[in-house]
């Protein structure tokens, strides 16, 4: 119906034109007819392939669209659909547009929580456009929308944001951040070139914390002086004798006598010092690796004191072993765990009073939490004691509390640190105790072997 509508309104005026001529010109009516006809037939052809593809495009178009419920409307609704289909197909294309920039916003903001460095982006005027989780926590949160002088007060980064918006594409600087502990940042700031509104994107600040590394360099600095400074003392008073000997007291067997034990004494110190610095590095080379042996408790407490019991006897000292019946067999490597022993029993001899008792301990105990039982080796002497500001720095390297005795004792200041390391390496954990004036107390806790160990 709708198509013959189309069909007479596009034929109507040729039909018209012919009637006229008709009417005026003498034209012959069979002959108008056949031609309005024959053009009303071209016209119905042309109309045909038209509507074709016209209908093609527009299911095309609802397709694309989406829309399952509209269906294609004959020739004359063509272009009203038309209309609502190219609609719809916008609405659709923005909605599909502001989801995936949403998608890639979230998908952005999660990449940056996810970096576990703190990375602000800036704009022109220093505002804060992006702050990172890590750089919340660092720099304290909303922080987006204000100038990052607030809350990054340091001249060097300043400085360096300065050049950058001035510029300057790449800026690196080093700065400490004050704290309850003090931390060392190296600070990158890299320029984001582009738009020149104030509100774009300008610049970026990746903040590495360095305070580990610093700490590291400090720590082996300081391991290398002092390493040398004890080498130092034993062999200058080598060298001072053997100059002496060869000059002034050549000839005098009597001084040559009396020199002698002392070289030999530095000598001896130097060489404890050495194998005590390549026990460490030997121990602290495979503390990753879990040791798989067994140690039998009492036969390296035996072997300890069988060690020490001359040393015991001129200090007028003695021991008392008291090892729970279930305490036998340790998990761990023998020649370590005797290390440990003999380093603190040698310590509370060395430290204790005389005419005082060394008490060695074991017994199995609850982990702290829920954790697998532990057993717990305590050496605890009689002695002078420790006050409470060394004891965290007890097991540091050639850290002494009174370093004239302890040298004079023939101490080196490794004996704690190479126990801690072992201890470590056996996943276990070292604890001191310690009165001034009542004595000390160094417990070992070891988890308590398991069958296989045990077998
Ligand atoms: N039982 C203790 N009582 C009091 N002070 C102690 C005791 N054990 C260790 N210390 C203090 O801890 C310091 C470090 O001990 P550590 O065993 O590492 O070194 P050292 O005994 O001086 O030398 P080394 O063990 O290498 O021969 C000692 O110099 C001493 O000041
Ligand atoms: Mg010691």
């Amino acid at each position: 119906m709708v198509r013959l509508r189309a069909l007479a309104a596009v034929a109507a005026p040729t039909a018209i034109a012919l009637g006229a001529l008709c009417w005026f010109a003498d034209l012959a009516v069979d002959a108008a007819v056949l031609a309005v006809g024959l053009v009303t037939l071209a016209h119905a052809a042309l109309l045909w392939r038209y509507e074709r593809s016209l209908a093609r495009t527009l299911d095309h178009a609802l397709t694309v669209s989406g829309d399952v419920t509209m269906s294609r409307p004959a020739v004359g609704g063509l272009s009203g659909a038309y209309a609502a289909a190219c609609a719809r197909l916008e609405g659709r294309w923005k909605a599909d547009l502001a989801s995936a920039a949403a998608a890639a916003g979230t998908g952005l903001e999660r990449v940056l929580d996810g970096v576990p460095e703190p990375l602000v982006v800036i704009d022109r005027r220093r505002r804060v456009l992006r702050a990172n989780r890590a750089a919340e926590r660092l720099l304290g949160g909303d922080l987006v929308g204000r100038d990052i002088a607030g809350s990054l007060r340091h001249p060097a980064v300043l400085d360096a944001l300065d050049r950058i918006l001035g510029g300057v594409q790449h800026q690196e600087v080093e700065f400490s951040w004050p704290g309850a502990v003090e931390r060392s940042f190296a600070g990158h700031v890299a320029g984001l070139g582009g738009a020149p509104a104030e509100t774009a994107p300008a610049a970026v600040i990746a903040l590495y914390d360095l305070t580990a590394v610093k700490r590291l360099e400090r720590l082996r600095a300081d391991f290398v002086a002092n390493a040398s400074h004890e080498l130092r003392t034993p062999l200058a008073t080598l060298l001072g004798f053997i100059e002496t000997l060869q000059g002034p007291a050549r000839e005098d067997r009597e001084a040559a006598e009396r020199f002698l034990p002392v070289m030999r004494q530095q000598a001896e110190r130097m060489a404890r010092l050495v194998s005590d610095l390549l026990s460490l590095s030997r121990i602290e080379l495979d503390e990753h690796t879990l040791p798989s042996g067994r140690a039998d408790l009492r036969q390296i407490i035996q072997t300890v004191l069988d060690a020490l019991e001359r040393q015991a006897k001129e200090n007028d000292m003695t021991f008392a072993v008291e090892l729970d019946p279930g305490v036998t067999m340790l998990a761990g490597d023998p020649d370590q765990l005797l290390q440990v022993l003999q380093n603190l029993i040698d310590n509370a001899l060395k430290y204790g009073r005389r005419g005082t008792t060394v008490r060695i301990r074991g017994r199995q105990a609850a982990a702290p939490g829920a954790g697998q039982p532990i057993i717990e080796i305590a050496v605890s002497d009689e002695g002078g004691g420790i006050a409470p500001e060394h004891i965290p720095r007890l097991t540091e390297r050639f850290y002494r509390v009174d370093t004239a005795r302890s040298r004079a004792l023939g101490g080196t200041g490794l004996g704690l640190a190479i126990v801690k390391h072992i201890v470590n390496r056996h996943r276990g954990t070292l604890s001191i105790s310690s009165e001034l004036g009542r004595g000390s107390t160094f417990t070992v806790a070891l988890p308590v072997p398991g069958p296989m160990e045990n077998g």
